[in-house]
C-alpha cells in the first residue's frame, strides 16, 4: 500500500512539503529560508547556490496550503524569471498531489481550486510591468540583476493592501542599487531578514569546479558570482599594480622564436587623431608557457597605404598566423589591402562593439591577473596606455569600460585584437548568468549517499527535521 500523507505536517512545513511530496531534499540553508515566515527577506548569495530552487518551493507550498493568495514571481527578464515559474510547474506535472489542485496552469499563471495564483512576470526596465497587480506574496529573483531602482518603486506598491511576504534574491552586481543599499544599511533599518551564504553550500559545487570557474573569469567577477561578495568596481580597469606584476625587462624583437605562434593586432587610427598601432603576441605552443608581447608600436602616420604596409612588412617578417584589424571605420580599407597582399585566411577584421568589446577588455583583464601576459616594462607609452580604460557607472544604471579623451589607447587596443586571435583566449566570455541543471542530486541520491547523510545530519548539507522523519 502506498504510504499515506500526514497532510497536517505537510501544511505546516513547507521543507517537509518538499520532501514528502515534491520528492526533493531540501539543502540546511533552503530549509531554513522556507521555514521563514518574515515579511521581508533578502538572500544573496553565490550561483548555483540553490536559490531559485527554493524560491520555487516556497511558493508552490504557499498558493497550495494557503488560500486567495496572490504570488508573483519576478525578475528582470522574462528567461530568468522563467527559471523558478518553470520548476513550479515541473513540481507540479511530478506530483499527482499538487497536480490535483491544479485548475488551470500556463506559461503566464497558474490557479488552484483554493483561489490562490502563481503568476510570472518581467520586471521590464522600468517595472511598468508589475505596477498596477497585487500580491500577497512576491518574489524576485536575480534581484542584484537589477539596474534601474524605478523597479522596485513598483514592487511596493503591488504588497501594499494584502502584502505578507517580498523577498528578493540575487547575486551581488556592484556596491550599488536598491539590492546592495538593503542589505548594507541593514543593521540600521533592520527592515530585512538576511541570508548571505556562498556557492558552496550546494554540494555540486566543488573546490575544483570553483577552481576552474576562477582560472576563466576576473577576480572582482568571481567573488561575486561565487563568493557572494559585494565588489566596488568603480576605477581603473587595469590599475598599475597588476599591469606592473606582468611586467618584465627585455626588448622588443621580430625574430621567430621555435614552439610560438604569432598574431598581429592592428588597430587603425581614424581622422588623425590616434595614432595607428601594431602589436605582435607570442603564444606558446606550450600552453603551460606565458604569451609573451613581442612588438608594439604606434605609427604616426594616419595614411592607409603607409599602415598596411607597415602592417604587411611586419607579419612577414615574423610569419603571423593571423593579423587582426579593427574594422571599424576606417580599418576597412586597411582590411581590404593586408588581405589582398596576405590572403584572406590570415586576416580577420574585428568589430569590438557591445558585448564583443565588453569580452575582449575583460579578457585582456584575466590574462593579466592569472599571469598569462608578459609586457615589456621598457615600454612606458603602453604602460601608460592602460590607465586610460575605467569602469564607469552608465547613465540608468549598471558599468561599462568608458576610455579616457586625453590618454590614447591604441597600443593598448592593439593588444586586445591580438588577443582576439588566440582562439584559447576567446573562449571566455563575458558571464550572462547561464543555469546549469544537472543530474549530480539524482546520481548522489542513487549512490545511496542518502542513506549514510540520513544518519549524520550534522554533517549533511541537507536539512533533516529529524522528528518529522520518525513519524
Ligand atoms: N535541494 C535540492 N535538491 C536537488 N537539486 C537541487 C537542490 N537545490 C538546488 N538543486 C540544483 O542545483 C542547481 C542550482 O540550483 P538553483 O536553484 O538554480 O541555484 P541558484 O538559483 O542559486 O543559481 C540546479 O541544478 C538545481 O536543480
Ligand atoms: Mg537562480
Amino acid at each position: 500500500m502506498a504510504e499515506r500523507i500526514d497532510y497536517t505536517n505537510i501544511f505546516k512545513s513547507p521543507t517537509l512539503f518538499a520532501m514528502k511530496v515534491l520528492k526533493v531534499m531540501p539543502l540546511r540553508h533552503q530549509a531554513q529560508i522556507l521555514e521563514d515566515e518574515s515579511s521581508r527577506i533578502l538572500i544573496v548569495s553565490g550561483r548555483q547556490a540553490g536559490k531559485s530552487t527554493l524560491l520555487a518551493i516556497k511558493a508552490l507550498w504557499t498558493a497550495f496550503v494557503k488560500p486567495s493568495q496572490d504570488i508573483l514571481i519576478v525578475a528582470p527578464t522574462l528567461r530568468q524569471s522563467r527559471v523558478v515559474y518553470q520548476r513550479i510547474t515541473d513540481f507540479i506535472l511530478s506530483s499527482k498531489e499538487v497536480k490535483a489542485h491544479i485548475l488551470k496552469s500556463n506559461m503566464e499563471e497558474t490557479r488552484f481550486d483554493n483561489g490562490s495564483y502563481i503568476r510570472c512576470l518581467t520586471a521590464s526596465k522600468t517595472g511598468e510591468t508589475i505596477r498596477g497587480f497585487s500580491a500577497t506574496m512576491l518574489i524576485f529573483d536575480e534581484a542584484g540583476s537589477i539596474e534601474n531602482d524605478e523597479v522596485f518603486s513598483a514592487v511596493e506598491p503591488s504588497l501594499a493592501v494584502k502584502g505578507e511576504q517580498l523577498i528578493l534574491s540575487g547575486t551581488p552586481r556592484g556596491k550599488r542599487g536598491y539590492f546592495y543599499n538593503n542589505y548594507a544599511t541593514n543593521d540600521k533599518t533592520k527592515r530585512w531578514q538576511i541570508y548571505k551564504f556562498t556557492s558552496r553550500v550546494n554540494p555540486i559545487i566543488t573546490e575544483d569546479y570553483l577552481k576552474e570557474e576562477r582560472a576563466n573569469m576576473t577576480e572582482n567577477r568571481y567573488l561575486e558570482e561565487y563568493e557572494a561578495e559585494f565588489i566596488d568596481e568603480i576605477g581603473l580597469f587595469y590599475p598599475q599594480e597588476l599591469v606592473a606584476q606582468c611586467s618584465e625587462d627585455y626588448t622588443y624583437t621580430l625574430e621567430r622564436e621555435e614552439g610560438y605562434k604569432y598574431y598581429l593586432g592592428a588597430d587603425i587610427s581614424r581622422a588623425g587623431s590616434d595614432e595607428t598601432s601594431i602589436v605582435i603576441i607570442a603564444v606558446p605552443d606550450d600552453p603551460i608557457r606565458k604569451i609573451r608581447v613581442v612588438w608594439a608600436e604606434g605609427l604616426k602616420y594616419s595614411d592607409i597605404t603607409v599602415s598596411s604596409r607597415e602592417i604587411i612588412r611586419k607579419a612577414l617578417a615574423i610569419g603571423v598566423e593571423q593579423v587582426l584589424v579593427d574594422a571599424i571605420g576606417i580599418g576597412g580599407g586597411v582590411y581590404d589591402i593586408i588581405q589582398k597582399e596576405l590572403g584572406s585566411s590570415k586576416v580577420t577584421a574585428v568589430t569590438l562593439e557591445g558585448e564583443r568589446r565588453e569580452t575582449a577588455y575583460t579578457n585582456l583583464k584575466i590574462m593579466l591577473e592569472k599571469r598569462r601576459l608578459i609586457l615589456n616594462e621598457n615600454d612606458t607609452k603602453m604602460y601608460h596606455q592602460f590607465s586610460s580604460y575605467s569602469l564607469k557607472e552608465k547613465v540608468g544604471g549598471g558599468i561599462r569600460i568608458v576610455k579616457s579623451e586625453e590618454i590614447h589607447d591604441d597600443i593598448v587596443d592593439g593588444l586586445v585584437l591580438a588577443l582576439y586571435g588566440v582562439e584559447s583566449i576567446t573562449k571566455f566570455t563575458v558571464f550572462e548568468g547561464v543555469n546549469l541543471d544537472n543530474d549530480f542530486f539524482k546520481n548522489w541520491a542513487e549512490q545511496s549517499a542518502m542513506q549514510s547523510v540520513i544518519k549524520s545530519p550534522l554533517n549533511s548539507p541537507f536539512y533533516y527535521p529529524l522528528d518529522y522523519l520518525e513519524k
